[in-house]
Parts: C-alpha cells; structure tokens; sequence
C-alpha cells in the first residue's frame, strides 16, 4: 500500500505541470460531466464574447461569405438542415456538420476522432478549402487591421492577434455550449418522476431491447469509440456521436444519410446495411410497432433539453472571473 502510494506520488512528479493542471468547468447543466478545460487556454468571459464574435464572423473565410455558423447555425442545433454544407464559392462538403453543442465533452473531434482538441480543430475549417479556403497569415492580418479586433485580443491576451489566439478564443467560447437536464437527466439524478411512462419504456427498449447502450453509454450517451454501423458507401469506423436534443440535428449519421428518427429507429431494427466490417452489436431487432414508438419518444422527448444555447445570449453557467 505504501509502495503503492509512493509510486503514485513520483509518477505524479514527473508528470509535465501542463497535463497536471489541467482545470475543470464545473458549473454545467444537471446530466453532463465537468468540461476539461486545457492549461494553457483557461477559460474567462472576455475570451467567450471573442470567440462568440469570431464565430459568427465572415471574415475568416476568403470571400468574406461564411462564418463556423454557416455550418453549425444556432437555428438548427449548431448543425444544418441538410446533409452537406457548402462553403466558399458554393464548394460542396462530404460529411454531416456535428452539433456543436456539448463538444467541449468529445475525447476527439471530428467523425473520425481526427483532431484530439478544440484550439487544433479549430484552425482546420478556416483553411479547408472547400469551407472557408483561408490562408492564416492573411486571417492574422485581416483581424489586426480592424482596431476592435486589435483592441480585443489586446484585452484578452495581452498581445496581439495570431492564429493560434483566434483558435484558443474558438474553443473557449465552444466549451461554453452545453445543453442537458433533459428527462432522461432528471431521472437518473433522482427525480423519479421525472420521465413519464412511455418514456420510461423507451428508455428500456434503448438500454434493454435494443441495445443501444452497448455504444450510446454514460452520461452522454457515447462511449467515445469507433464503430462501422453500416452507414456510407464505404466501410468505415465512426465515433459513436452524444445524443441529445436530435429533433433539432436532422438529418442524421456522419454522411446525413438518414433524415428522420424515425429512419434512425427503422435502419438499427433492421440491422443496418449487412457487410464485411459491421459491428457484431449491429443485428436485426425486430422490435413491435410499439417498441419503437416508445423508443422514438424517448429520443425526441426523453433527451430534449430544458435550456438550449442560441447565439445571442450569455451561456447559461457562470464563468471564472476575468483574468487573463
Ligand atoms: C462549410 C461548412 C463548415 C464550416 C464553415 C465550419 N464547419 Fe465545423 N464542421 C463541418 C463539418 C462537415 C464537420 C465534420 C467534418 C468531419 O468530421 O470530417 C465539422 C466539424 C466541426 C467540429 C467537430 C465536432 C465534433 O463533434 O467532432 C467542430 C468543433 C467544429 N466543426 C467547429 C467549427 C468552427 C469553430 C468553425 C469556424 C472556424 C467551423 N467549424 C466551420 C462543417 C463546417
Ligand atoms: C455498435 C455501436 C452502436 C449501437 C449498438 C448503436 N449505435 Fe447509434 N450510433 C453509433 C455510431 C458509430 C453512430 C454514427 C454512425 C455514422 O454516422 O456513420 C451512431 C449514430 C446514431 C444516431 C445519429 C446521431 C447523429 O447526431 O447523427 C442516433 C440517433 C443513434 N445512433 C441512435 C441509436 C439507437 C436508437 C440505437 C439502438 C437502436 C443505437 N444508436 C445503437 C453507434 C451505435
């Protein structure tokens, strides 16, 4: 035990100070975990409402034509209503823009887990060529031209405007977008009424019946793995995404192939596309009509949030005080 203890203590040691003291946004809607928030980017309201600007803002694209909120709109759930989205000079898109709610939670970003943070991400898109095709150096200069821009980075960095501020704001501000104290939180905090009774079949049928829980688990609904479900022309290994306020995300899958919950619920009975690569867990269900009503309910109405985040408004938890 006093081994033990010791070894802990020394690995602890040798840790670098940043991996260490790493610190946690602990005010988050009932249902969710602490969001991680990394050392060198801590979190305070000035850098938010820069982020916030920066988001919406069509100057980091080329053309001036498209914000991060072209793609993931307020309106429909930080996503879009289509499968792809099209970025500067109407390029088209391959994949499904993910809500963006709740991604400060995400162990990896992107369907393919490509990108491990949200400072890293976000620079990604801004130089994509077919979403927003802009060159960083020209960003940096562009922003440090309009004197409130300057003004800004200058409060909230004490320096001036560089890429990798303009992506630390991104991600500041993105791990402020949580949504949860759905039903279906309530319930498991305690609330035993919380859910009523179809929802509580539903939620059975999910977890039991279904089986959905073998991927969707935990507060979040994902373990943060990487499975082929079927869905693509190719095979291929997606991060089982968070579920929650869906009536809001259609259409759905990485390649928004699916435009209804009710398409959801009809392709997991069926056992999704059969072929070489498919999850072992992916079977056919053969749930009743009721089943999968009760199990449509629970998705639209078990899972929806109290409060949402839209674009305008401060983010529903308190943040640490200003210091830079
Ligand atoms: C032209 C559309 C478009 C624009 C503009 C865009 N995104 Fe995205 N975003 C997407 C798509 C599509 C994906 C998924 C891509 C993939 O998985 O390969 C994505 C993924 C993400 C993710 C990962 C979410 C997750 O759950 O893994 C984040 C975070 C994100 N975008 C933030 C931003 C930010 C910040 C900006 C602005 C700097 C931005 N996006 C601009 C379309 C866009
Ligand atoms: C083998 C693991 C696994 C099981 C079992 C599973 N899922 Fe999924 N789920 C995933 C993965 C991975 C994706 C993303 C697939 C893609 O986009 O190609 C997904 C996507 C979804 C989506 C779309 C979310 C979005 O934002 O687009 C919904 C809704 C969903 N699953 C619900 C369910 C339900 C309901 C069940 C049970 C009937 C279920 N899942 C069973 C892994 C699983």
């Amino acid at each position: 035990m006093i081994l033990c203890t010791l070894i802990l203590f020394s690995l602890l040691l040798m840790l670098p100070s940043s991996a260490a003291a790493d610190d946690f946004l602990s005010d988050v809607p009932l249902g969710l975990d602490w969001v991680r928030v990394p050392h060198g980017n801590p979190i305070t309201p000035g850098k938010v409402e820069l982020g916030r600007r920066l988001f919406f803002d069509t100057q980091l694209s080329r053309d001036r034509s498209i914000s991060c909120s072209s793609c993931h709109d307020p309106e429909h759930g930080w996503s879009i209503a289509a499968p792809f989205a099209r970025g500067v000079a109407g390029r088209l898109g391959e994949r499904n823009p993910p809500s963006i709610i709740n991604t400060g939670l995400q162990h990896s970003l992107f369907w393919d887990g490509r990108a491990k943070t949200l400072e890293e991400q976000a620079l990604e898109p801004i130089q994509n060529r077919v979403e927003m095709d802009m060159d960083l150096d020209a960003l940096e200069e562009r922003l440090a031209a309009d004197p409130t821009y300057a003004a800004q980075f200058q409060a909230v960095f004490a320096g001036t405007v560089t890429a990798q501020r303009i992506a630390q704001a991104l991600a500041a501000f993105e791990r402020t977008l949580l949504a949860a104290e759905t039903p279906y939180d309530l319930f498991r905090n305690g609330r035993a009424t919380a859910m009523d009774d179809q929802m509580s079949r539903g939620s059975s049928v999910f977890f039991s019946r279904a089986n959905c829980g073998d991927c969707h688990i935990a507060k979040v609904l994902s373990d943060h793995q990487f499975h082929d479900t079927g869905i693509g022309l190719e095979p291929k290994k997606i991060r089982t995404p968070m579920l929650r306020d869906l009536e809001r995300t259609a259409p759905y899958m990485h390649d928004g192939s699916l435009s209804t919950l009710k398409d959801v619920v009809e392709y997991y009975d069926r056992g999704g596309n059969q072929r070489e690569g498919l999850d072992v867990r992916m079977r056919p269900l053969k749930l009743t009509a009721e089943e999968k009503a009760d199990l449509l309910y629970f998705l639209r109405a078990g899972l929806r949030s109290r409060t949402y985040p839209n674009g305008e408004s401060a983010p529903g938890i308190d943040l640490p005080p200003n210091s830079p």
